[in-house]
């Protein structure tokens, strides 16, 4: 386990968080430190509960809705058998009944083509019912994803993946914009660590590893509107240690199991977990076969001993996906209803 050698440790691991770090408290024992970030036991960030709350506000909300004539619709598309895709669309359909909503699932076969897809897509973009449309990926590789997801109404585009919504989040319209839902709920994990350590996130330093559409570029956009200087760091970034090191705010999201170290990260940041990986557990399950268990980006049990917060997984970011999900197709509604 990685811990910070004793004698730096004593004096003020169980200090008051608030307090400032001692000078030679680094991650890699020479970076300079932001006086605002602070030390002590790191914070689990419980995303379970956060996401619970944020479902029993979105439930409430669409009940006043529903009181005014219009019940919150999503319809989700999935093309093919895949099972994981098979297991999200179901959770996503679960959660939009569970918040009282109108919801549809459209079940396509594996085969269809480009042109029945985007069909599918314009229909439900007719459709009054519909407030909000989610075509899962990956799709078929004989589709053109970008073109399938380009055809649905920014209005409508509950996952936030089409160019407006890309675009009026990088202009910073955050308010007219379908925001992707990933992100979004990093951003409600990353309010509720900064208020349970007495930190403000304006001015912080934050790095987020990871350069997708779907996480790491809006991610980066969101911590640029809450005036955090930005790093995206990515596979070619040179000395990545050095730079996470130096980040107030952590936000892996690059898809490799608990490639983000723990000695990595300085004492008292914030650490934001998007990754969801599977990787081989000990010993074998009931039905004979190897165990397995999910991991994030980052080295959780050594992170944790240095981040001021961090977020587990599972339990962490990936319960606020669907629940944000719930979230744009409620304010999909609510603009459609003005
Ligand atoms: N596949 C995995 N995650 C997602 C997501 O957030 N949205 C869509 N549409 N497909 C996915």
């Amino acid at each position: 386990m990685e811990r910070p050698a004793p004698s730096v440790q004593q004096p003020w691991r169980r200090a008051s968080r608030l307090r400032k770090q001692p000078p030679n408290a680094g991650a890699a024992g020479s970076h300079e430190r932001s006086p605002t970030v602070a030390q002590g036991e790191a914070h689990l960030i419980d995303g379970k509960a956060v996401s619970a709350r944020v479902l029993e506000e979105v439930a409430a909300a669409a009940r006043d809705l529903v009181a005014r004539g219009v019940r919150p619709g999503l319809a989700v598309v999935l093309v093919g058998e895949d099972p994981a895709s098979q297991v999200y669309v179901g959770a996503k359909g679960r959660a939009a009944e569970s918040c009282g909503f109108h919801s549809v699932q459209h079940t396509l076969d594996a085969a269809t083509s480009q042109s029945d897809l985007t069909a599918l897509v314009e229909k439900l973009n007719a459709d009054p019912a519909i407030h909000g449309i989610l075509v899962q990926l990956p799709l078929p590789a004989h589709i053109d994803s970008s073109l399938v997801l380009e055809t649905i109404s920014p209005a409508k585009d509950v996952d936030g993946f089409h160019p407006v919504n890309a675009g009026l989040l990088a202009i910073g319209e955050t308010g007219r914009a379908l925001v992707p839902c990933t992100p979004a709920g990093s951003m409600i994990l990353l309010h509720e660590a900064a208020k349970a350590l007495g930190l403000k996130l304006s001015g912080m330093d934050a790095v987020v590893v990871g350069r997708s559409n779907i996480v790491g570029k809006p991610m980066a956009q969101l911590l640029l509107a809450e005036s955090c200087t930005v790093t995206i760091a990515h596979s070619r970034t040179r000395d990545l240690p050095a730079v996470v090191g130096r980040a107030d705010i952590v936000v892996a999201a690059v898809g490799r199991p608990e490639m983000i170290e723990g000695a990595w990260i300085k004492p008292g940041a914030i650490v934001i977990d998007v990754g969801i990986n599977r990787v081989p557990g000990e010993g074998l399950g009931k039905n004979g076969k190897p165990k397995t268990r999910l991991v994030g980006d980052v080295a959780f049990e050594a992170a944790r001993q240095r981040a001021g917060a961090i977020t587990p997984v599972p339990g962490g970011v990936g319960p606020m996906t669907i629940a944000m999900l719930m979230k744009n197709t409620l304010t999909a509604a609510q603009r459609m209803a003005r």
